[in-house]
C-alpha cells in the first residue's frame, strides 16, 4: 500500500484501479442487461431495511464483499429506470456518456461555490447552458445555472419574482406586515405540484396560488387568466407571476405561451416557463413550435435529467432577469469574499440558489451533447415521438381501448374501455387492475393519472433503449392483460 492511502484509512491506488475497472465492468453488463431485471421489483416497504444490518461495521469491510450485496441486495430492490420498459412518470435514462460524467465529477469532487473554487466547472456550466440554449432556440440573453430539480429551479424562479415586487419583501419580509396584500401566482390546473410546493415554501400558501382552468385539451385557458387577475386586483390581491407549462405532467399538453406572454407583459407579471419534460423537444426543430413565446418568459426550466439522457440530477433554470435571481439569493459573508468576484467575468454559483454547495454537473451534460451531437439527440427524441404517434394509433384502433387525451411528444393516455362498459367507476376499476397486472409481470413499469376525473393509464416514452419491438409487447401486453378481466 502507498504511504499515503495507509495513513489515510483510503484504498490503496492500485487496489483502487482494480476496483474502479471492477466496476466498470459491472456497470457495461448492468447496462447490457438491464432488460433481464422486473423493472418494478418485486419487494416490499421495509424488506430492504430488514435485509441490512442494522449496525454500522465496526472494522473495514473490502469493495468486493460489497459488490457482491449490491447484486444481491440492491440490485432486485431497484426499480430500473434505465430499463427500455421504464414508460412511467417521464424517463431519466443514464446514458453512457453521462454515466462516464458522474465518475469524473465524483473523483474531480469540485465544489463550484464560488468561481475560484471551481473555475471550469464554473465556466463550464456558463458556456453548456448556452450551447442548450442555442439548441432549443431561445435568444440571448438568457443566464442559466444548473439545479438539482425542477422543484428548486421553480422555487427560485419564483424567489426572484417575488424579490422583484415593489414591495420591499426582501428586506422585511412578509410575516406580520399590515400594508401587504396578499400574493398570488397563477398556474393551469395541470400544473406540477411543485408549483404548489414553491408557493407554500415562499409564504404565498396554498391560498396565494390561483389554479386556472384549462381548455379541452387541458391547456391553460388565457381568457379564464385574465379575469382571475382582474378579478384580484380589484379584490386588492397583487399578482405576482404566471406560471405556464410547456408539457404538462399528465398529458404534456402545451399552454398557450404567445397569449400568456401577452397578458404578462401587459400587466408587468413575471411569467416563468415550466418545460422540465418537454423542453428537450425543442432540440428537434421540428417540435420548435412547443417553444413559441417562450423567449418572451423571464425564466424557464428544463430538465436534461428527463429527457435529454442525462443521469439524475440536472434541471436548467435559465432567466432574463439575471440581477432579480441574483439579488433574491445573493448573501456574500466575509469568508466567501474573493478578489475577483466582482469581475466582469466571474460568475460565483452560489449566488443563484438556496444551496452554498454545488455539484459539477455541467460535465456529464457537456459529454452527452459531445457524445450524440444535437442531430443525434434530436433524432432520439424524434423517435420517442414517434413511438407515442405508433402506440395512439394502436390504442385507436384496437376495440379494447381508448384514448383520454391527444398524444402530445412522448405522452400517450389511454384506458381500457370494453364495449358496453361504461359505468366510470367500474372502468376506474378495471384499469387500475390492467395497470397492475402489467406492472406486476415486470416487462414495463407504467404509471398513471386522471384526466377529467378518469383513471387514465399513462405511457411516456423516453428511455434511449426503448424501441419499436417494446411498444409492440407493449401492445400486447395490455391486450393480454384486458382480456381475462374484462370477462370478469
Ligand atoms: C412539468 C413538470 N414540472 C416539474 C417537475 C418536477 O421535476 P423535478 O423532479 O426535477 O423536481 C415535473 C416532474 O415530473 C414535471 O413533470
Amino acid at each position: 500500500m502507498d504511504n499515503a492511502s495507509a495513513m489515510s484509512g483510503d484504498l490503496d491506488i492500485e487496489e483502487f484501479r482494480r476496483v474502479a475497472h471492477q466496476t466498470a465492468d459491472w456497470i457495461a453488463d448492468y447496462l447490457r442487461d438491464v432488460e433481464r431485471y422486473p423493472v418494478l421489483p418485486r419487494v416490499t416497504p421495509g424488506q430492504v431495511r430488514r435485509s441490512l444490518p442494522a449496525a454500522p461495521p465496526v472494522t473495514a469491510e473490502s469493495l468486493d464483499q460489497m459488490i457482491d450485496d449490491i447484486d444481491r441486495l440492491i440490485l432486485p430492490a431497484t426499480t430500473h429506470w434505465n430499463s427500455p420498459g421504464f414508460l412511467a412518470y417521464f424517463a431519466s435514462t443514464g446514458s453512457a456518456p453521462g454515466i462516464v460524467g458522474e465518475m469524473l465529477t465524483a473523483a474531480l469532487n469540485v465544489n463550484a461555490m464560488l468561481w475560484r473554487t471551481g473555475p471550469a466547472a464554473t465556466e463550464l456550466e456558463v458556456v453548456v447552458l448556452d450551447w442548450l440554449r442555442q439548441m432549443v432556440g431561445l435568444p440571448e440573453p438568457l443566464f442559466g445555472v444548473i439545479n438539482d430539480t425542477a422543484s428548486s429551479s421553480t422555487l427560485y424562479a419564483l424567489a426572484a419574482a417575488r424579490d422583484a415586487l415593489a414591495a420591499d419583501i426582501h428586506r422585511r419580509g412578509m410575516a406580520g406586515r399590515d400594508d401587504l396584500p396578499r400574493l398570488r401566482v397563477y398556474a393551469s390546473a395541470e400544473a406540477h405540484s411543485s408549483v404548489d410546493k414553491a408557493a407554500i415554501v415562499l409564504g404565498f400558501g396554498k391560498a396565494g396560488i390561483c389554479h386556472v382552468a384549462t381548455d379541452d385539451d387541458l391547456r391553460m385557458d388565457p381568457n379564464a387568466l385574465r379575469r382571475a387577475i382582474e378579478e384580484d386586483l380589484a379584490a386588492g390581491v397583487i399578482p405576482c407571476a404566471v406560471i405556464a407549462t410547456v408539457g404538462t405532467t399528465s398529458t404534456a399538453s402545451i399552454d398557450p405561451v404567445p397569449a400568456i406572454a401577452e397578458l404578462c407583459a401587459e400587466l408587468g407579471l413575471w411569467l416563468h416557463v415550466d418545460a422540465a419534460y418537454a423542453g428537450a423537444a425543442a432540440v428537434a426543430p421540428e417540435f420548435r413550435p412547443i417553444f413559441d413565446g417562450v423567449k418572451r418568459a423571464d425564466s424557464i426550466v428544463v430538465n436534461p435529467h428527463k429527457w435529454l439522457f442525462t443521469p439524475m440530477d440536472c434541471s436548467v433554470l435559465w432567466t432574463r432577469r439575471r440581477d432579480a435571481l441574483r439579488n433574491a439569493f445573493a448573501i456574500v459573508p466575509e469568508y466567501l469574499r474573493t478578489a475577483e468576484s466582482a469581475g466582469p467575468d466571474t460568475v460565483d454559483l452560489m449566488d443563484y440558489g438556496v444551496s452554498l454547495g454545488r455539484r459539477f454537473r455541467a460535465l456529464k451534460l457537456w459529454l452527452i451533447i459531445r457524445s450524440f451531437g444535437v442531430t443525434g439527440l434530436a433524432a432520439r427524441i424524434r423517435e420517442h415521438c414517434r413511438l407515442a404517434t405508433e402506440l395512439g394509433r394502436w390504442v385507436q384502433q384496437s376495440s379494447g381501448f381508448e384514448l383520454l387525451a391527444p398524444v402530445s411528444l412522448g405522452v400517450v393516455c389511454m384506458r381500457a374501455h370494453p364495449a358496453g362498459l361504461d359505468d366510470e367507476q367500474r372502468l376506474d376499476a378495471l384499469n387500475e387492475k390492467v395497470l397492475t397486472q402489467i406492472n406486476e409481470d415486470g416487462q414495463f413499469f407504467l404509471s398513471h393519472t386522471r384526466v377529467r376525473g378518469r383513471y387514465a393509464i399513462r405511457v411516456a416514452f423516453g428511455n434511449l433503449r426503448t424501441s419499436e419491438v417494446h411498444v409492440r409487447s407493449l401492445c400486447d401486453a395490455l391486450s393480454a392483460a384486458l382480456v381475462p378481466l374484462a370477462a370478469m
